[in-house]
Parts: C-alpha cells; sequence; structure tokens
C-alpha cells in the first residue's frame, strides 16, 4: 500500500493505475477507522482495480461548537485498517493541502442538506459537499462508496453527482453493526460504559419502528411519535430528530407505504449518534 500527503502524489499514482487500465475506487473517510470503514474499502476492493482510501477530517463540516479539535485520529492504526481491507493508496492530506490560504469556493446543495441533521448542523452537508466534490476531482475516480448510517449524506452526495454532472457511480454500502446493534462510529469512543449501553436505544427503537409497520402501523406521525417515546424512555439519551421520511426527497410521509425512511439523531452524554433504517411497507393483500 503506498501513501500520499498531496494531491499531486495521489494524481501520480491514480494515473500510473488508470493508465494500466485499472478501475478507481474511491472511499473517503475521516480516520479512527473501524469495521463500517473496513466494509466500504473491502467493498471497493472487489469492485475495483485500484483502490484509494482518505483520511481527512474535514474542518468545513464541523459547527464552531462541535467536536473538530476532540475528533478522534490515529494514523498508524488507520493505515494498518486499511491495508488490511485492501487498499492501494491512503491519501492523508493537512488542512493547508485541501484548503491553501485563499480557499472560496462552496458547494451547497439546497434543499436536501438542510433537514434531519441539516436542521441541527447548519452548513454541515455543504462542507461535505465541498470537500467530497474536492476530492472527486482530485481522484476522478470510477465508482465511490458511501455508509447507509450517513443515510442523509448519500442522497445529498447523489444529489451533487447529479446536478454537477460528476461521471462517477455512487455505491451506498448497509451500515455495520456491533453485536447488540449499536452502528458502528468513530464517535462511539466518546461514550463511557453506561452511555454505550444507553446507546442501543437508536437500533432498538428503530426495531420497535419496524414491528410497529408489520404489525399495520401506517400513519407517519403516530410512528414518529411512538419512536420518540421509546427514545425518551432512556435517561441517558436526549432526542435531537425523530423522521418518518421518503427516502428521495427526506419529506416526512403521513401515510407509510413503499419504503419509508426512520431516521434518528440523539446525544448519549455529549455525544450525538445517528442511525436510520429503510422499512418496507407491505402491502395489504
Ligand atoms: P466518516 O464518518 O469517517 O465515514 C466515512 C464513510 O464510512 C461514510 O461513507 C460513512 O457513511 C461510512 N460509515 C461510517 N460508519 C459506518 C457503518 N457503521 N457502516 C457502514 N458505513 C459506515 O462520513 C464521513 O466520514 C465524512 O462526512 C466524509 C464523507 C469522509 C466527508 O468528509
Amino acid at each position: 500500500m503506498e501513501l500520499a500527503a498531496t494531491v499531486q502524489g495521489v494524481r501520480q499514482l491514480v494515473g500510473d493505475a488508470r493508465a494500466r487500465g485499472l478501475s478507481i475506487g474511491l472511499v473517503p473517510t475521516m480516520g479512527f477507522l473501524h469495521e463500517g470503514h473496513a466494509e466500504l474499502i473491502r467493498r471497493a476492493r472487489a469492485d475495483c482495480g485500484f483502490v484509494v482510501v482518505t483520511i481527512f477530517v474535514n474542518p468545513l463540516q464541523f459547527g464552531p461548537r462541535e467536536d473538530l479539535e476532540s475528533y478522534p485520529r490515529d494514523l498508524a492504526r488507520d493505515l494498518q485498517v486499511a491495508a488490511v481491507a485492501g487498499a492501494d493508496v491512503v491519501f492523508y492530506p493537512a488542512v493547508e493541502e485541501m484548503y491553501p490560504p485563499g480557499f472560496g469556493t462552496h458547494v451547497d446543495v439546497h434543499g436536501l442538506g438542510t433537514v434531519l441533521c441539516g436542521a441541527s448542523r447548519p452548513g454541515h452537508f455543504g462542507g461535505v459537499a465541498t470537500v467530497v466534490a474536492k476530492l472527486f476531482n482530485i481522484v476522478l475516480p470510477d465508482r465511490a462508496y458511501f455508509g447507509q448510517k450517513d443515510y442523509q449524506q448519500t442522497v445529498v452526495l447523489r444529489r451533487m453527482v447529479r446536478d454537477l454532472a460528476f461521471d462517477i457511480e455512487m455505491v451506498t454500502v448497509p451500515t455495520v453493526r456491533h453485536e447488540d446493534g449499536l452502528a458502528m462510529s468513530s464517535r462511539n469512543a466518546y461514550l463511557a460504559t453506561a452511555e454505550r449501553r444507553a446507546a442501543t436505544v437508536l437500533h432498538d427503537s428503530l426495531e420497535m419502528a419496524r414491528h410497529r409497520i408489520l404489525a399495520g402501523e401506517r400513519d407517519g406521525a403516530a410512528l414518529a411519535a411512538a419512536i420518540r417515546e421509546r427514545m425518551e424512555g432512556e435517561p441517558l439519551a436526549r432526542v435531537d430528530y425523530v423522521a418518518v421520511a421518503d427516502p428521495d426527497t427526506l419529506a416526512p410521509v403521513t401515510r407509510l407505504e413503499g419504503t419509508v425512511l426512520v431516521a434518528l439523531a440523539a446525544f448519549v452524554g455529549r455525544t450525538r449518534l445517528i442511525d436510520n433504517a429503510l422499512i418496507d411497507v407491505p402491502a395489504r393483500g
């Protein structure tokens, strides 16, 4: 596995691979890699001739009171995880490499970036779209891999790809979970023991939602209220939002049919966690 810290360096390596006729897969990350990231890398390895993993804690997507400074980092371990999962190159630029003095261009995906997580994290998805657009232009991948865990991110980025005509196939990989259902996340490292136990309330609430739909619930607002009540039953959790929404537009749905997105965010202690499920609503026979 090769390492690159500069735009020029990674372009050179990718250019050589392309000249050898290899297809290029890109897996953007902020590091502190876990099995969720590894799964994305393995998927890219299976599909592509050459796999680029990027590790960059992107300041543009953090709010002023968020965890940019304390975001967990462990480059040595990340390189091991990336190598074992099958990366050919890890690109880990410094902030000044991605955003040199005078950097002034911003990508905003209107509409989709201001609901759900975007409502509580203003500017977040603009920061994500901007860095991912730049990574796309640096690497020019054939395919790019993102996790369903950050469902709204996949919707925003797919819209960006369509709107700006990036010639890239977007692949969404199912959420990788711990045994008790908690979605893997770099931020789980912040959780104290009792909080870690309490954090399963997100996945448990999604399971409850699934069961209610199977049992015949078809009212979106009633389902959202039941989920909220379930989450509020966990004293260590504070609900940020509960959404029962259309998977494409992210707009709330009143009458449940087809496939619905149930998306949640909650603070467990001071750690903000998210999770979601796409649930097929059985047609009534
Ligand atoms: P990060 O949180 O490091 O996640 C990198 C990728 O791994 C994202 O596509 C995310 O959805 C995926 N991922 C995280 N946890 C996962 C899990 N449990 N199962 C499956 N996939 C998982 O998301 C970002 O970084 C950034 O916003 C980024 C896209 C890199 C732009 O800065």
